[in-house]
């Protein structure tokens, strides 16, 4: 027989134990949420009070959807935040009211409403050479080190990010050299361009320096499906993003920043002197790059449309409502879903030219081809007005801008301020514009890093 005082006892003690065992079980990390993009977009338009988004433009000009190409119908609201006044309506006079105050502000605003925030703080990751051999780019000797970045996971290890990149530098370097890092695979600058030209690698290699081509898609996957998984998964430990979590084009840029790291401690590599490239979505991932890390030199923005230098309030192309859909809103911060409904592009409190302007004083070169053989859903145009506008800040800092705000004819180069533009001949790539890219950036390259 137990006496009742063994029994309170005996009660007290499986209750503890109970309780450690529900805490511990508790503790126990779960596996990532799986869901579809749908899924997962619905559960965002949920979060944020949304019953109903507008449609997108249709990229197929047969649609009754067709996106609109007409000049005349293309800036419905052509106002534009100024990006020199402050949000108490004082103007931005000097250099570090820009530094100090403002481009604050406007890295809110991006934060919040259009890419999303990083994580208090991020994972370490550990670059590992995994091989380092001699090889010939045409008629150049190099050495081509393939890296992993292994992203520590001990927070949770349902989910491993090893991020991949490859360098490349001229073997018989006197010292460290600049280098173009590309967001790589699939996308542009890949073999020779046409007409027998030399490829991006080879005219690089062709000026002393370096290139490095980093894989998107080993830090972050590019879908909605994978957003408890990647970087931002690992963050999140698995769990589904919250309204102002990160998106796929700052997680890009995260992994950049983190290849950046490791050219810092590379001697092969000047890394006061590194460059972003990339196109179309990569285009976006690039001046996202460029914008928030100010260690990278110089920026070569790819057609980039959409989400990334086309100002959001054009109505040329892709819309908005696009980048807002199921299939494009993981590149972006959830926030931003709500311009496609209720709200719309004029509410959002930045637009790209303040983007642009966030990579002042460094040089941006922006690139596009030609409108009969990309096509218009880039929007050359709304690209252009996004560089001409940011060039009010660039000159308060000492810089030039566009020179002008008329859109010049395919093939003008813009290249005597540090904004650069350029619309090539081609189609989806950046090809045709490595040669005019290249010659502006030894501008700023020659001169040895301070
Ligand atoms: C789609 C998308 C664009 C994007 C492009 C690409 O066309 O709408 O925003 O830039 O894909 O990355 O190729």
């Amino acid at each position: 027989m137990f006496s009742p005082r063994a029994l309170r006892w005996s009660v007290i003690t499986f209750l503890m134990v109970a309780a450690v065992w529900a805490v511990s079980a508790d503790e126990q990390p779960k596996p990532p949420v799986k869901m579809t993009a749908q899924v997962d977009h619905k559960r965002m338009m949920e979060l944020l009070g949304i019953k109903e988004l507008r449609r997108g433009a249709d990229g197929n000009p047969k649609s009754e959807r067709a996106a609109n190409l007409d000049e005349s119908k293309a800036n419905p609201y052509p106002d534009l935040p100024d990006p020199l006044v402050l949000k108490n309506g004082k103007k931005v006079t000097t250099a570090e009211m820009w530094v100090k105050q403002r481009r604050p502000e406007i890295v809110e605003d991006f934060d919040r409403e259009v890419y999303g925030r990083l994580p208090k703080e991020t994972p370490k990751v550990k670059w590992e050479v995994t091989s380092s051999e001699k090889q010939m780019v045409g008629d150049v000797p190099v050495v081509t080190k393939k890296l992993v970045g292994k992203v520590d996971n001990s927070s949770y290890t349902h989910i491993t990010v090893n991020i991949q990149l490859t360098l490349t530098v001229p073997a018989e370097a006197k010292g460290p050299v600049p280098v173009m890092m590309e967001f790589g695979f699939g996308f542009g600058g890949k073999g020779p361009p046409k007409g027998g030209a030399q490829s991006w690698q080879q005219q690089v290699l062709a000026k002393g320096w370096g290139y490095a081509i980093i894989v998107p898609n080993s830090i972050q996957a590019d879908n909605g499906a994978g957003l408890t998984f990647g970087i931002i998964g690992l963050c999140n430990k698995g769990q589904p993003r919250k309204v102002d979590d990160w998106g796929a084009l700052r997680a890009w840029a995260w992994g950049a920043s983190r290849a950046l790291d490791y050219f810092e401690t590379d001697k092969a590599v000047d890394a006061k002197r590194v460059g972003i490239e990339g196109l179309s979505r990569y285009g976006k991932a690039a001046i996202v790059a460029m914008a928030y890390d100010e260690r990278f030199a110089i920026g070569f923005i790819g057609s980039s449309g959409a989400g990334g230098v086309k100002l959001h309030r054009r109505n040329y192309g892709e819309k908005v409502e696009n980048v807002a859909s199921s299939g494009e809103y993981h590149w972006m911060a959830g926030n931003y879903i709500k311009y496609a409904g209720p709200l719309t592009a004029k509410d959002l409190p930045v637009d790209s030219h303040q983007l642009v302007a966030m990579c002042a004083p460094r040089p941006v070169f922006i690139s596009v081809g030609s409108l009969q053989v990309e096509g218009g859903w880039i929007d050359a145009k709304g690209m252009f007005m996004a560089g001409a506008a940011a060039a009010p800040v660039y000159e308060l800092l000492g810089k030039k801008g566009l020179g002008t705000s008329e859109f010049p004819k395919q093939e003008t180069a813009l290249v005597d301020g540090e904004i650069a533009f350029r619309q090539h001949a081609g189609g989806h790539t950046t090809g045709p514009n490595w040669p005019t890219f290249l010659k502006w950036a030894d501008r700023y390259f020659k001169e040895p890093a301070k």
